[in-house]
């Protein structure tokens, strides 16, 4: 694996093999011993906000013993009118073996990637646009896997925004693959009309009704071209204590904006695995780290 640009782009044994590293990880971490310690340079480029992600790669980085710098693009000679490919180029000549990026233009990545340099280095994606955000759908399977075991004809429901939503994109790719029935549940004006295959819900009790897992969603206010009848929306989409069935998980990405798409209530009572998906995302992003390095030297 030199990349990792898109759920589409790994086999289900490269998934397994990312889970179980982050295992391993998992375990290993608190006493600070590693499979083995990495030699190299991590450079983050977010060029959208982030405070999960950002801080997660950052932590993952160190804990293998990679050197890392966050690039701050205000800062940068991108102010001055340099593109993000010769930015790219330029990091590289200067020793930076992995860029971690965060964009807003979807397919940007896979661009990127798609240039010669490309070669001595490698891209992963921390989010891009509304379409794909691999590195959260891992940590969720990861985080899904550990309390549900098998996602066999589990059911996994996503409610909220929908359509400007990377994380339900990349997660429905990933979770069908091994298995899981998801359900989609929102208001007409959240639905996607790409995801054809996807069972969807407009009522949310009938879509909470057995769920094994209920993953929350924000809403996405930066992507909004109109505004939405919040009032409204909470009324009918919000998950709260009574929708929320007894026995499923709580899950969401973050940031999450509390008593919008999970009631305050509910979120100091139930969030114990929201929580639990960030420290999850160390585990995953140090597995990932370490198996494109490995990559990168063989
Ligand atoms: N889940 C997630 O991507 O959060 P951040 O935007 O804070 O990184």
């Amino acid at each position: 694996m030199n990349h990792l640009i898109d759920i589409k782009n790994l086999k289900n044994e490269e998934i397994l093999e990312i889970i179980e590293l982050a295992k391993y990880y998992e375990k290993h971490v608190p006493e600070g011993t590693q499979r083995k310690k990495q030699k190299g340079s991590v450079v983050l480029l977010f060029f959208e906000n982030s405070t999960r992600t950002r801080f997660s790669f950052e932590m993952a980085s160190r804990k293998l013993g990679l050197d890392v710098f966050n690039f701050e693009a205000q800062n940068s000679s991108i102010s001055k009118g340099e593109g993000v490919f010769d930015t790219l180029n330029n990091l590289n000549a200067i020793g930076c073996d992995i860029a971690i990026i965060r964009h807003t233009k979807e397919g940007f990545i896979e661009e990127l990637a798609r240039k010669h340099y490309a070669y001595e280095l490698s891209l992963v994606n921390a989010g891009e646009g509304k379409s794909s955000h691999p590195t959260q759908a891992l940590l969720d399977f990861y985080t899904l896997t550990k309390h549900l075991g098998s996602l066999d004809g589990k059911k996994i429901v996503i409610v909220g925004d929908i359509t400007h939503s990377r994380v339900a994109k990349s997660n429905i790719e990933l979770l069908s693959r091994f298995g899981a029935k998801i359900v989609c549940c929102s208001p007409d004006y959240f639905k996607d009309s790409t995801l054809k295959h996807i069972k969807y819900e407009f009522d949310i009790n009938t879509a909470l009704k057995d769920a094994d897992a209920v993953m929350g969603l924000r809403i996405q206010k930066e992507r909004l071209e109109n505004q939405i009848p919040l009032a409204n929306y909470i009324k009918d989409y919000q998950i709260n204590e009574k929708n929320m069935p007894k026995n499923a998980i709580l899950m969401h990405p973050g940031p999450v904006n509390r008593d919008v798409e999970i009631s305050s209530a509910l979120l100091d009572t139930k969030g114990d695995v929201i929580i639990e998906q960030p420290r999850n995302g160390v585990f995953v992003r140090m597995a990932v780290l370490d198996i494109i390095f490995e990559g990168v030297q063989r």
